[in-house]
């Protein structure tokens, strides 16, 4: 290696830190819930508010770290040389400071003295103009000055030189340039763009995202992006995304385990790069500070699928899921020890999950693959007898439905694994019909409590969930009674919760249905439930409620629901709202002097 992962991390650190940013460290990868996205998909997204204007709580205004992020789109790429779940993006910022020429000096010194690459290889995009914002001549022009060619300067249309989170209004964006090298460093005269590959980008965070355009914000921000695995790959000259330190030991792991070489290439290949991929998301997950468990629904299922998906391909490679854990093992001791001390930390509960998870499947995976095999045959067969009976027979192509939902609620398969499985034998699935018969069945259960598996699974989650219910009700009183009605008290069990708080009548018919409404409004929307430790004073200035006789100073432990409901409290919470089922007010009463008490269920 001409450059460790471990050497990457630091110098970029470093060299930031000596422009006077201060390294912020990578947050949470669960988004937050402000714009509804489930994960961090760049860098910046924790930064939001803070590019929005509001100051940063360290009170400096450059920051920088290496930031892991989640792509979920495109799962199902994964097992090529280039696609993965998790990444990371090595940012740096300047909040209203700095602008155009700073950061085009440095990233021009970064790229040519601390990594080697040569001026007059780097081809750089700049935005060329529209009517929302104007040609980035500045940022030509210092390019110019540091010695970049002219012809090496390219000006392009906002579909390659702008950068926005995409469907969300209300958020930071704005024009960006764009530095290129060529992959082959030794080709002679290579052509932009064909023989060359983005390293980074330089966004001009100067506008915010409207209903209907653009409007430009008090501060003109940078936000810098440059995808780390990717840069550690092109530095070491390596083409193969799974070649560099980052996933080689785990690739050697699965080589030793299974005693196929990744070199051979082919379906085993495939198959150890999927293992790898979603091995580590899974580490990277469940070890994540607001440590997601696989279950049915949100971020959860996510999980489950990237594990049932890996479990299934360490299946086709002939190994257990065992597999799955020595290379998660890898790792957290290996690869993440030191940018994520944290796994460490968490390393025996991490394990045990996946082999929960590993053990929850592997049981009925085998079944299930041959229920699987018996609908395709079954297809197979129809087609066949048809086609010889009628010569215009148009062939079936398509698994049913219900078998979908049968694999998903008797077997565990997630849909999108079945529909992987169809896909290889050229065969799709009908997913309208999957999500009537998942919604029949869900209706049938309300009725038959205990018959779906889904959602909750133990007591103890259930009383958790009933807590997470109390936030939601705190905060569905204070919107429709007064936003002085607090909590003065609570009682939870298994079967329900009861809660006290301060407000002088009994509350009428259409306030109960009302909080009943928002409640459950907030539990289809699925939040994520947010846990942030920060001091009192800030937990405040985020406008947290909660007991406030904690000391100056003092570390307190919060939970968010998007901006919904925000709380100090020690927990425990459901990862997610989704979970909670539908929430009922049972009774409402008096319970003392100015203190009502509501009785309620979650169904
Ligand atoms: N936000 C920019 C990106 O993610 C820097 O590429």
């Amino acid at each position: 290696m001409k450059i460790t992962s471990k050497e990457l991390r630091q110098k970029w650190i470093k060299f930031y830190e000596e422009k006077g940013h201060l390294d912020i460290g990578a947050v949470s990868l669960i988004g937050d819930g402000s714009t509804g996205v489930m994960f961090n998909v760049a860098g910046m997204q924790p930064l939001m508010p803070y590019l929005l204007g509001k100051p940063h709580p360290s009170g400096k205004k450059r920051l920088c770290n290496v930031q892991g992020c989640m792509r979920t789109v495109d799962i199902d790429s994964v097992g090529d040389a280039s696609h993965f779940t998790f990444f990371e993006m090595m940012g740096n910022w300047s909040l209203g400071d700095y602008f155009k020429e700073e950061k085009t000096a440095w990233t021009f010194e970064l790229l040519t003295k601390v990594f080697g690459l040569e001026k007059d290889k780097l081809c750089v995009t700049v935005f060329e103009g529209n009517e929302a914002a104007p040609r980035d001549n500045e940022t030509a022009e210092y390019l110019k000055q540091l010695g970049i060619k002219e012809d090496h300067i390219f000006y392009l249309p906002k579909e390659d030189n702008w950068w926005e989170l995409e469907g969300t209004v209300g958020t930071p964006c704005g024009p960006d340039n764009e530095w290129f090298y060529p992959l082959d460093r030794a080709k002679k005269n290579p052509v932009f763009p064909d023989d060359y590959v983005e390293i980074g980008n330089d966004v001009y965070m100067q506008y915010k995202k409207t209903e209907g355009g653009y409007e430009p914000l008090a501060n003109k921000n940078v936000d810098t992006g440059f995808g780390f695995d990717r840069m550690l790959l092109f530095l070491n000259g390596l083409s193969d995304g799974y070649k560099t330190d980052l996933f080689l030991p785990a690739i050697k792991k699965i080589e030793s385990l299974s005693g196929v070489r990744y070199d051979d290439g082919g379906e085993a290949q495939k198959a150890m790069r999927i293992i790898a991929d979603h091995t580590r998301t899974t580490v990277m997950l469940i070890g994540d500070k607001q440590g997601v468990l696989p279950s049915n629904t949100g971020a959860g299922y996510i999980l489950r699928r990237l594990m049932r998906r890996a479990i299934r391909y360490c299946k086709s490679l002939g190994i257990s899921s065992e597999a799955m854990s020595a290379v998660a093992k890898i790792f957290i001791e290996e690869v993440y020890d030191e940018a994520y001390p944290i796994l460490k930390e968490k390393e025996n509960y991490i394990l045990e999950e996946i082999a929960k998870e590993a053990e929850r499947f592997e049981t009925t995976l085998t079944q299930g693959m041959k229920e699987f095999e018996k609908c395709v045959n079954g297809l197979e067969r129809k087609n066949e007898f048809m086609s010889k009976s009628n010569p215009n027979y148009v062939k079936e192509t398509v698994i049913g439905g219900k078998a979908a939902f049968r694999l998903y609620d008797t077997y565990g398969f997630p849909l999108e694994l079945t529909e992987e499985l169809a896909a290889e034998k050229g065969l799709t699935v009908d997913t309208v019909g999957f999500n009537e018969a998942f919604k029949e069945h869900q209706e049938k259960s309300r009725v038959l409590p205990g018959q779906f598996k889904g959602g909750l699974e133990s007591h103890s989650e259930k009383a958790t969930a009933y807590h997470t219910a109390t936030h939601l009700l705190n905060a569905a009183l204070k919107q429709v009674l007064s936003p002085d009605c607090n909590q003065k008290g609570s009682n939870i069990t298994d079967e329900r919760m009861r809660y006290d708080f301060n407000f002088p009548r009994p509350m009428t018919d259409e306030e109960i249905k009302e909080v009943e409404r928002i409640v459950n409004e907030k539990i289809k929307e699925d939040i994520p439930v947010v846990f942030k430790e920060m001091s009192l004073e800030e937990a405040r200035a985020q406008h947290f409620v909660g007991v406030f006789d904690s000391k100056y100073g003092e570390v307190v432990k919060t939970y968010a629901i998007g901006e919904f409901s925000k709380e100090m409290c020690g927990g425990p919470h459901v990862e997610h709202t989704g979970v909670l089922g539908k929430f009922r007010i049972v009774k409402e009463q008096s319970s003392s002097a100015g203190i009502r008490r509501i009785k309620a269920v979650l169904e």
